[in-house]
């Protein structure tokens, strides 16, 4: 199995670019979405810190539906256009809000998370899936962190 250790130290960015290479490699050649999904879930914590959680909502006939994740249970569906997952989903728009508890239909699944960044997953040009960041500070994740984990769905989605 791949030996995985994030490079103590470095910026956001080269951080991210090590997630992106990592979750390439992780999944490449491997057909079974589910297996990918759980691999990456997986990863992302060892790259990122100060999460609660982190993980995939996939779109099942017409809802959001709970996919593999990293991270205490967590609600199964999410309308489209409900909560942070829902909104990010429907709109086709990484959804980066810094106090959840300010988001007006919030989904609290773990009373710890404090602010959260969903990203669309985009496939053959439809949302399949989002990937959802929870994390227990207040205004974890920036420009940064949107720029990069838009690129880590961009790079699975056909993998999923
Ligand atoms: N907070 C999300 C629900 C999913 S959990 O955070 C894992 C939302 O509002 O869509």
């Amino acid at each position: 199995m791949h030996n995985i250790q994030p490079i103590a130290g470095q910026s956001k960015p080269d951080l991210y670019r090590e997630l992106v290479a990592a979750a390439a490699a992780l999944t490449d050649g491997e057909t079974d979405g589910v297996a990918n999904m759980a691999n990456v879930a997986a990863l992302i914590p060892m790259f990122l810190g100060d999460l609660n959680w982190a993980g995939f909502y996939r779109i099942l006939q017409g809802e959001l539906v709970l996919g593999p994740f990293w991270g205490k249970p967590a609600c199964i569906r999410i309308a489209l256009g409900q909560g942070v997952c829902g909104t990010a989903a429907a709109l086709n728009r990484t959804q980066l809000v810094d106090d959840v508890h300010a988001f007006e239909g919030h989904i609290a699944c773990d009373s710890a998370s404090r602010s959260e960044l969903v990203v669309p997953v985009c496939h053959e040009g439809r949302v399949i899936a989002v990937i959802d960041l929870d994390s227990p500070s207040l205004a974890r994740f920036d420009g940064e962190d949107t720029a990069g984990m838009e690129v880590l769905a961009a790079t699975i989605a056909g993998r999923i």
